[in-house]
């Protein structure tokens, strides 16, 4: 084969990897990624073939093959809830690139911590330091140095770190405000079962295997912000193929700005995804589509699961006022946006304590993710 067949073919696959991934189909981007690394392997092993005839060098190659393993290894944190697959590919990626980046040592870091919560948070930090040699000024890995080192009673270490992030821009000052709610209400867990750095579909898994008593016993589940379907797809694989999912969403994006998201970030067209399987879509903003929905539903029903991704306070507050009365004791909800961002005391954290306040729901956390901004509730009292 050409070495510029080989190349395209490569090239085509990994832009299909990460079409396959924005979709929500992480198995599928997978195995793309999987074929472009292996033909961008077969390339560089071929290359003193056809070196004489390529634009690209052999550090090129290796570069673009390490950038390879780096989506695969997101992918595997991530989507597909393999934090130790993640780990051996952040590795590959480090040692196969010829000016490895700081990312894919962030990534081990991440990816170890992720895999085993807090038994290898020195093995995190050697990984985090080793991101910060090759870019000291790299706010994310100061930050998990000083985390991982806090919960280590690093005090002085951490708090350096900690000091010097406060002063910074609030994108990076927020980190440290969630980081001492978070340590709050995680004071109890022992360090070596506190996993702080779950990949989205642990997450999930992590909430609906808490809900599934309810599940089981007929409870709704909900998706509120389907968007492309990403994280619906992943529910709809964790669960037993018979239970019905509801999907509320106008799918014309954000009705109102958010941060930098302008109004209408997320929009598919109007376009729900194409789902196959027992999901319902309720086309709509949630104030005109939950009303009838909950009208239509016997008089006993309840919500056992809703994933709470749609990132504006003004959305939560429609949610969680329009299933007041359907959020029981047991009820789980996952918030998306909860922590880590400039604004996070104010959007679906604020609601959802408004409203704790309001109906006197009592709860507790199941997780959080420092990484993915995510938090798990469940309801204790209604
Ligand atoms: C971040 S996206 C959801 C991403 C999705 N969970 C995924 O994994 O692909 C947020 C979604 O919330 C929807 N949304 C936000 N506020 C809404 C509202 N009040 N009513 C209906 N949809 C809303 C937007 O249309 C957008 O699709």
């Amino acid at each position: 084969m050409a070495w510029n067949t080989l190349i395209g073919q490569a090239d085509r696959a990994f832009r299909l990897g990460i079409q396959l991934e924005k979709n929500g189909q992480p198995r599928k981007a997978s195995a793309s990624f999987h074929e472009a690394a292996t033909l961008y392997q077969c390339y560089l092993d071929s290359e003193s073939e056809f070196g004489h005839v390529t634009s690209l060098s052999q550090e090129d190659s290796q570069a673009i093959l390490a950038y390879a393993c780096m989506r695969l290894a997101f992918l595997n944190l991530d989507a597909l809830g393999d934090p130790k697959a993640a780990a051996r590919l952040y590795k590959e990626a480090s040692a196969i690139d010829p000016f490895p980046s700081a990312e894919s040592f962030d990534g081990i870091g991440q990816a170890l911590e992720a895999a085993f919560g807090g038994q290898h948070l020195e093995d995190a930090i050697e990984q985090y330091r080793k991101a910060l040699e090759l870019a000291p000024e790299r706010q994310e890995s100061q930050f998990h140095v000083a985390v991982a080192s806090d919960r280590l009673q690093q005090s002085d270490q951490s708090e350096e770190i900690f000091e010097r992030l406060r002063r910074d821009e609030s994108k990076w000052s927020c980190l440290v405000d969630s980081w001492g709610y978070v340590r709050w209400h995680t004071r109890k867990i022992p360090n070596d079962s506190l996993y702080l750095y779950r990949g989205t579909r642990d997450i999930m898994e992590v909430a609906l295997n808490a809900a599934l008593p309810l599940i089981e016993q007929g409870g709704l589940v909900c998706e509120f912000g389907v968007g492309s379907g990403r994280s619906l797809r992943m529910a709809q694989d964790i669960l037993p193929l018979d239970a019905r999912i509801h999907g509320f969403d106008t799918f014309t994006g954000l009705p109102q700005a958010w941060g930098t998201e302008p109004i209408g970030t997320y929009s598919t067209g109007g376009v729900a995804p194409n789902m196959e399987g027992k999901v319902t879509f309720h086309r709509g903003l949630f104030r005109d589509t939950i009303g009838p929905f909950l009208k239509e539903q016997e008089e006993s029903t309840f919500l056992a699961y809703a994933n709470v991704d749609c990132q504006l306070y003004s959305s939560t507050l429609d949610i969680l006022e329009g299933f007041h009365g359907y959020i029981v004791p047991g009820t789980i909800l996952i918030f998306d946006e909860y922590i880590c961002h400039p604004s996070w005391r104010y959007d679906e954290f604020r609601a959802w304590r408004e409203c704790c306040k309001r109906f006197g729901w009592k709860y507790e956390y199941l997780a959080f993710s420092l990484s993915t901004k995510q938090a798990v509730v469940r309801l204790t009292t209604a």
